[in-house]
């Protein structure tokens, strides 16, 4: 369906046809905001994506089309930004494709997705990934899906404007059906963790709260988190980034540290604990357990590294009081988007009837549900 609108409006607007493509969004288990840290995330790329056609068209200028925002421009390899938000992603990755020395030459492009925009799936990311895949793969430039997952997130960091991690652009450049990713951010080698929900579901519930200081405030966090780092790097120099960092060190450093900076570090240093302990619990199969670290993941997300807000909280905490919701917390950056929770099948319906109507009465609007299926990461499709 995505896939015929898109050569549809391909054809309508350039009069011809070229090569399709797709990448997804990702859902993210545990491990939130350890990626710029240099710890563990373990993301699962899902059934939502973004599907573009691409042709080189020989000239000077990139014409790209939304079939989504139902808009188009161009731009030319100079780095200059369009009016377009969209485009902008687009050209941040032809540019970050430039400077790794390839001459990328013009072409003509439309997509088109389903990825929900600001859900916290990473709509951007997938946008970026699709891209920087089709253009690798149209030019035979011979990058490897970590070196492309890099110039997404470089893209990101310098026409979107965000310092995000590896995590997104790893997922959707990497991901396979049914398996999540135990990525270690540090070395960048990663594991695949089955992920199979004998009578589970994951359920994403969208607060729709999309928040304008989204990502400058990620951007504080990740300042944050570097002062920590410099204050026990003092101490303890082999220290380069809080994946290196034990909670005896930052105790020795706590007076050192504003309690702000003390607080976001020790999230960032509990959270890989909770995620190697959630990875173990789900290869034993004891999905209790692995709920349990989720809860854990969101309250240190609410009270210490303070990326929450009180639509996620409200939703999550419905979901503990819910016998057979094993467990949730918000997802990805924050301020807005998504909580993602694992629902025993028997209970699906029932939570989603109390979730929405407990929501609608306390925010007067209904949260968006999506349940989610692990699938593949970005992909040739003809
Ligand atoms: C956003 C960023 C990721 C990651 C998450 C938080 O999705 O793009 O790199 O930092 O937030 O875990």
């Amino acid at each position: 369906m995505l896939k015929e609108t898109v050569r549809s409006k391909f054809r309508e607007t350039y009069g011809t046809t070229g090569a399709v493509y797709a990448a997804p969004g990702r859902v993210n288990l545990i491990g939130e905001h350890t990626d710029y840290n240099l710890g563990f995330v373990l993301p699962g790329a899902i059934d939502k994506e973004i599907v573009l056609e691409i042709k080189p068209n020989g000239q000077d200028t990139f014409r790209v089309s939304s079939v989504d925002f139902n808009e188009s421009t161009t731009f030319s390899a100079n780095g200059e930004k369009t009016s377009y938000a969209w485009a902008n992603y687009i050209l941040g990755v032809v540019m970050e494709l430039k400077a790794k020395g390839f001459d990328v030459h013009a072409f003509d492009c439309t997509f088109g997705g389903n990825v929900p925009l600001g859900g916290g799936m990473s709509s951007s990311a997938a946008l970026e990934s699709a891209f920087a895949f089709a253009i690798n793969d149209t030019y035979g430039y011979g990058l490897t899906r970590m070196e492309l997952a890099k110039v997404g997130q470089l893209a990101e960091h310098n026409y979107a404007g965000v310092r995000c991690g590896i995590m997104d652009q790893f997922a959707s450049l990497h991901g396979e059906k049914g398996k999540l990713m135990k990525l270690d951010c540090r070395s960048l080698e990663y594991e695949l963790v089955p992920f199979e929900l004998n009578g589970y579901k994951v359920i994403l519930l969208d607060t729709n709260v999309k928040h304008s200081l989204a990502s400058s405030e990620y951007n504080v966090r990740r300042s944050q988190c570097e002062e920590g780092v410099s204050t026990i790097a003092k101490k303890h120099p082999e220290v380069a980034s809080l994946r290196d960092v034990t909670l005896a060190m930052l105790e020795e450093v706590k007076d050192e540290l504003s309690a702000v900076v003390y607080n976001r570090c020790e999230y960032v240093v509990k959270e890989n604990i909770r995620l190697t302990n959630a990875c173990e619990a789900l290869k034993q199969g004891n999905i209790e357990a692995f709920g349990a670290e989720m809860y854990g993941s969101h309250e240190g997300l609410s009270k210490y590294y303070e990326v929450s807000c009180p639509e996620l909280d409200f939703l999550v905490d419905i979901a503990k009081r819910t016998t057979g919701v094993i467990g949730s917390r918000m997802m990805g950056g924050g301020f807005g988007g998504c909580t993602i929770s694992v629902v025993s099948n028997q209970i699906h319906d029932h939570f989603i009837a109390e979730a929405t109507a407990e929501f609608e009465k306390q925010f007067g609007k209904k949260p968006l549900v999506y349940d989610v299926v692990i699938s593949d990461g970005a992909r040739k499709l003809e």
